[in-house]
């Protein structure tokens, strides 16, 4: 069920590092990603995908994690990504692309789910990964994807109306996050 597989697909950011993702999986992933639509069809995102453990590495301290859980510095060593995706704006194609990037970054989520892996879309990037990179001029950090073999339980919480937002871990770190509840997102109704 679609459903399902849309609940199911939630921000993970403790994995089992040790377990790869494949290379052919980061494909198959943005093969998904590329399939989405795209605002007048330009596509200018492009990827570069890492599953090398030494560059994981280099890549893990320029993200930053989970910014509400003001105690958790991210994830320990044994629990970090096995693999990321880097999304990048090409921007001799175009000069934004936020709309591209929501449904190729879903798409591609979705995709992690169904293969019994989980991801994290990370916007808190220094931008010293640049150099990592080693980037061209004409190319863009719009997001980082961390993936793996997710570790942590997370719960999708209904918000009580007026509720907060935050997510939070409890006493047996369950991750929680609070979706606002249906009725209180549409606004109108007009039935025909
Ligand atoms: C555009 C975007 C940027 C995000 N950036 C970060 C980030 O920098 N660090 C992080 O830990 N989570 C990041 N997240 C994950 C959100 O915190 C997460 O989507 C939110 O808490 C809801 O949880 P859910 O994805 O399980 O529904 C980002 C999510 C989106 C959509």
């Amino acid at each position: 069920m679609l459903y399902d597989l849309v609940r199911k697909t939630r921000s993970f950011r403790r994995f089992k590092e040790d377990e790869p993702v494949e290379m052919e999986t980061l494909r198959y992933l943005v093969d998904l990603a590329r399939l989405g639509g795209s605002a007048r069809n330009v596509q200018p995102l492009k990827y570069i995908l890492v599953n090398a453990p030494a560059f994981n590495a280099k890549i893990f301290p320029h993200l930053g994690w989970a910014g509400y859980l003001k105690k958790w510095a991210g994830p320990e060593k044994g629990e970090r990504p096995a693999a990321y995706i880097v999304c990048l704006l090409d921007t001799r194609l175009s000069h934004g692309a936020d709309c591209d990037l929501g449904i190729t970054t879903q798409n591609l989520l979705l995709g992690a789910s169904e293969k019994g892996l989980g991801g994290c879309r990370i916007a808190s990037i220094s931008p010293a990964l640049r150099d990592v990179l080693q980037l061209d001029d004409h190319l863009q950090i719009l997001l980082v994807i961390a993936l793996g073999k997710p570790v942590e339980a997370v719960s999708l919480d209904e918000q009580e109306a007026g509720g907060n937002i935050k997510y939070w871990r409890d006493a047996d770190q369950v991750h929680h996050v609070p979706k606002r509840p249906l009725q209180e997102i549409i606004i109108a109704e007009i039935a025909g």
